[in-house]
């Protein structure tokens, strides 16, 4: 086929007859309507066809405006159309290779950078954005596949390029979420250790100052209980500093005031095991000069207040008669109903389990209480005898196998027990002879000496 061939296009009368411009036309070619660039000097004929119908405006007379082109012919379209594909397939698989040496010098940068430090040094330095450098170090990634690949045209071109994003995206994704678990366990790794800082130490210093300190260290949800006893304010002498016989409202004050903390530190589920007489005074009045028995009731609404994650789970008499009782309290008026006295034989186990009642076995430890122990302890009336042993500095320290019922029932091995007014540590003790971990504070630092001392030889 030589010369050139003649085409008809149905478009605009006004745009086509402007001889010897480029214009741009709405054409139907061969009947269909398209958008076409027309050199209006390649415009031989116009004129109106009356046969063919074509979406394109009608003339005044009803029929079509039509142009008739000269076109060059097949071969030389054609030719001309593979030189340019060629030099195009040949400028893509170079403009490639610079790609990939370009995404290597990137890449490269960004390892030596640093994650935190790639993005601005891209803002500040590059003449293109992350967005481009990103793609740049797609083609550097997938460079073994695109050296290879086959590209015969602009399609596969572009699918190839497609294919190197989503691949370097999916190993990118890979890499952050490494890059996340990795310092999620540096972050853990830290807080471990932070948490080992307080496995087995008895810190001499006032509970509320020392449980602040320890949950800025990272130790918030880390206990699994508080088990403890607060001073009663029974006028025990515990140290010259310390006052317990205070006006009542500053006692019941004092003694709620760490409870937020313990919610803190405790884990969910965790337990407070509080044992708390019911008498507050030595000669068992209240302020008013009452006799009352009125600190049980005015923890439980505290709490609730200050502290309603807790819920109490259990409340349980500690019967401690058979002995002396310590808080020494007197008949009254005795063998007559003028004033008579009953005489103190009982203290109470407060248990509030944090925001839930369930406690996680989180160690998989095999429970270490027996059945026997079990069914014995489950009534909420405990007999234990007051105990001391002889030398302990202590007024009133624990008893430990009441110690060993309460960690027993209430806790698993390996789990991480605090005691807040740790006196002596009998806590200590009894947890560390029972395979649970152990913090104490107490104010008085002979107690924490002499408790360290109970605790390591343990
Ligand atoms: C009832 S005793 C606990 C005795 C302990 N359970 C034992 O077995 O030795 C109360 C202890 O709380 C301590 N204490 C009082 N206020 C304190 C505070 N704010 N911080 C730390 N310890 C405190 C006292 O020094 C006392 O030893």
């Amino acid at each position: 086929m030589g010369g050139s061939q003649e085409v008809i296009l149905f478009g605009d009368w006004n745009m086509l007859t402007k001889v010897g411009e480029k214009k741009s036309v709405r054409v139907s070619t061969a009947g269909r309507v398209a958008s076409s660039s027309v050199k209006a000097s390649n415009i031989q004929r116009i004129g109106i066809a009356k046969t063919k119908k074509s979406k394109t405006a009608k003339t005044k007379k009803g029929g079509k405006t039509v142009a008739v082109i000269r076109v060059p012919n097949n071969n030389e379209v054609v030719r001309s159309i593979k030189g340019l594909h060629t030099e195009i397939l040949h400028s893509f698989k170079m403009s490639l290779k610079k790609g990939i040496a370009l995404g290597e010098i990137l890449t490269k940068t960004k390892k030596e950078l640093g994650h935190n430090n790639w993005l601005p040094w891209v803002d500040k330095y590059l003449p293109f954005c992350s967005r481009s450098a990103t793609n740049y170090r797609a083609l550097y990634s997938y460079r073994k596949n695109l050296k290879s690949a086959k590209v015969s045209d602009l399609h596969s071109a572009y699918k190839l390029i497609s294919e190197a994003k989503n691949y370097h995206r999916s190993i990118t994704r890979e890499e952050t979420k490494k890059r996340r678990r990795s310092f999620a366990d540096k972050k853990s790794d830290f807080k471990n250790s932070k948490s080992k800082k307080y496995d087995g130490r008895i810190i001499a210093g006032d509970n509320y100052k020392v449980m602040k300190r320890m949950l800025c260290d990272g130790m918030a949800g880390k206990y699994s209980g508080v088990v403890t006893s607060p001073p009663y304010n029974a006028d025990f002498h515990y140290s010259d500093s310390f006052d317990d016989n205070k006006p009542y409202d500053d006692f019941l004050k004092e003694t709620l005031k760490p409870f937020p903390l313990y919610t803190q530190l405790l884990r969910k589920g965790g337990r407070v095991i509080y044992i708390i007489g019911s008498v507050t005074k030595k000669k068992n009045r209240n302020d008013n000069g009452d006799y009352n028995h009125q600190i049980i009731t005015d923890l439980l609404m505290g709490v609730k207040k200050v502290a309603p994650k807790l819920r109490l789970l259990n409340h349980i008499i500690w019967d401690k008669s058979g002995k002396k009782n310590p808080l020494n309290n007197k008949y009254g008026s005795f063998c007559s109903p003028k004033i008579p006295l009953t005489r103190c034989c009982f203290e109470n186990i407060l248990i509030w389990s944090n925001e839930e009642f369930e406690l996680e076995n989180i160690e998989k430890t095999k429970p270490d209480i027996t059945e026997k122990e079990f069914k014995e302890w489950s009534w909420n009336v405990w007999k234990v005898a007051p105990y001391s042993k002889p030398g302990n500095p202590h007024p009133c320290s624990f008893n430990p196998k009441l110690i060993k019922r309460i960690l027993k029932f209430y806790t698993y091995k390996n789990d991480l027990i605090l005691d807040p007014y740790a006196g002596v540590s009998t806590t200590g003790v009894v947890c560390k002879n029972l395979g649970r971990r152990y913090t104490g504070i107490d104010l008085n630092a002979n107690y924490c000496d002499y408790g360290s001392d109970l605790f390591q030889s343990a």
